[in-house]
Formats: C-alpha cells, sequence, structure tokens
C-alpha cells in the first residue's frame, strides 16, 4: 500500500502533507528516513513513524463520542455545529460519520465510524440493536402508561415495536428500543399524553457510554466494543439490506 494512503487512511495526514513532511525528513519507515510519500509499505509489517511518532494503523475507525446538547448529528450542516467538529482535524478528514442520529438537543452515546458497511448492518431495522436512553418526562408516567409504552403506541399512523421501560422515579426512567424512528421517543411521550425534558443515549447494543468521558469528550472504541458491533453486524448478510433510508437511531 502507498505510504501516503496509509497515513491519510491513519487520519494523520492528507496525502499533500505526506508529500511536503516526506521531502522534510519527517517520515521513517523501519527507522529510515524516507523522502517519497508515493513509495509502497506493508501496514502489516512496517514500522512507520511521524515526528518520532510511531503511527498506527487502522482501516476503519470507531469512535465514542458523548453528544453534548447544540450539536447536529450530521457530517455537515449550514446552521449549526456538528458532532465532527467535537473531533480533532486529523480525524475530521477520514471519512467519520455518526452511526445513527440523535436530536440536536439529546445527549450521550454516539458511535462515528468510517465502516459504512457496519453502520449500515447496525442501523438495518432487521438488526434490532438495543438502544437505552435515559430520559425525564414534564408529568408523572403512570403504571398505565408504561404498559401502552412498552407494548407499542401510535406516533403519527406507525405502532411502535414492543419496548422496555424501567421507571426510577415518577418522572424519569430508562427506555430501551430496538428500533430508531425520528423523534421516536419524543413521540412516544406524545403518545402518552406527556413531554420528554431530558434524553441521553446510554448504550447501543453492548457498547456503554462511558462515563469517565465529560461532554464533548470522545475516545477510540475498545477492541472490545468494536468487536461486539462487527458481530452483531455480521448476523444480518448485506443482501438482505434494503436499499432505502433506514432508520434514524
Ligand atoms: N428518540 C428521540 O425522540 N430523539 C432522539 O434523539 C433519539 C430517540
Amino acid at each position: 500500500m502507498r505510504l501516503d494512503k496509509y497515513l491519510s487512511d491513519a487520519g494523520v495526514l492528507t496525502r499533500t502533507e505526506s508529500a511536503r513532511a516526506a521531502k522534510n525528513g519527517q517520515i521513517t519507515v523501519n527507522g529510515v528516513v524516507t523522502r517519497r510519500s508515493s513509495g509502497h509499505i506493508d501496514p502489516t509489517k512496517d514500522i512507520i513513524c511521524y515526528n518520532g511518532q510511531k503511527i498506527i494503523y487502522r482501516e476503519f475507525t470507531y469512535i465514542m463520542l458523548n453528544k453534548p446538547e447544540g450539536y447536529v448529528s450530521a457530517t455537515d450542516d449550514k446552521l449549526s455545529p456538528t458532532v465532527l467538529t467535537l473531533l480533532p482535524d486529523e480525524l475530521q478528514r477520514i471519512g467519520l460519520f455518526p452511526c445513527g442520529r440523535l436530536d440536536k438537543n439529546t445527549l450521550g452515546l454516539m458511535i462515528l465510524t468510517n465502516n459504512g458497511p457496519l453502520a449500515h448492518k447496525l442501523l438495518s431495522p432487521k438488526n434490532h440493536v438495543d438502544k437505552k436512553y435515559r430520559f425525564e418526562t414534564k408529568f408523572p408516567v403512570s403504571d398505565e402508561d408504561v404498559k401502552n409504552l412498552e407494548g407499542g403506541v401510535d406516533i403519527g399512523g406507525y405502532m411502535t415495536a414492543p419496548c422496555r421501560v424501567e421507571m426510577t422515579g415518577e418522572r424519569e426512567g430508562y427506555i430501551t428500543l430496538t428500533e430508531g424512528k425520528y423523534h421516536q421517543i419524543k413521540l412516544m411521550a406524545i403518545a402518552v399524553h406527556n413531554q420528554i425534558t431530558y434524553l441521553e443515549r446510554v448504550t447501543f447494543g453492548e457498547v456503554v457510554l462511558d462515563t469517565n468521558l465529560a461532554r464533548g469528550e470522545w475516545r477510540y472504541l475498545t477492541e472490545g466494543e468494536q468487536a461486539s458491533l462487527e458481530k452483531r453486524a455480521s448476523k444480518i448478510p448485506a443482501e438482505s439490506l434494503e436499499k432505502h433510508k433506514g432508520p434514524q437511531n
């Protein structure tokens, strides 16, 4: 593989920057300075350093972000900052996108990746990946409301799939969905004559929001977290995926 492609896939340098860095003698391959960024390297064997720092190569990148309020889950937006802008520059140019969307005022666990097929499989309605949210409501939620929400409610002509609701107070609790329609939880609350006042995603499949991350902070997924997503995605063959726009979150 070309050295400049390796460095750009790793989110370290663009191809133009690689050419400049190589000319300046900032790149070594197995300890030897290379002046040609178009040269070939073997990512499985060669050790590449930039300014003396060993590069960790990733074919795909997986990020956990603790989404703050006010950011949109998109790669670009004319009006509001996107979640991508919370990442350092080098991670903004490797094709990362949010794996499912959260509303602008929803907080918490957001996974970003540049592995399109994996994200597509995880978000497929056929995959039923559990997503757990902590919520607060304006009015108390009765046992009857919980029963209705769990059984499925009509949100504008769509009956929601069965879900789990665990109340931790009369106006707060957790809801776990296996689907992700647009504004689903807010619309479900409206269906039982209530209103969501706080919403935070805490899990996505087996991945749990890292409580060490402050709002707006990110980290790479661990190998275990990544493996759990890959395992989940592998349950669904690519050819069975629908071509049309998938679910929201
Ligand atoms: N349901 C919502 O209403 N909003 C979100 O951001 C996620 C789920």
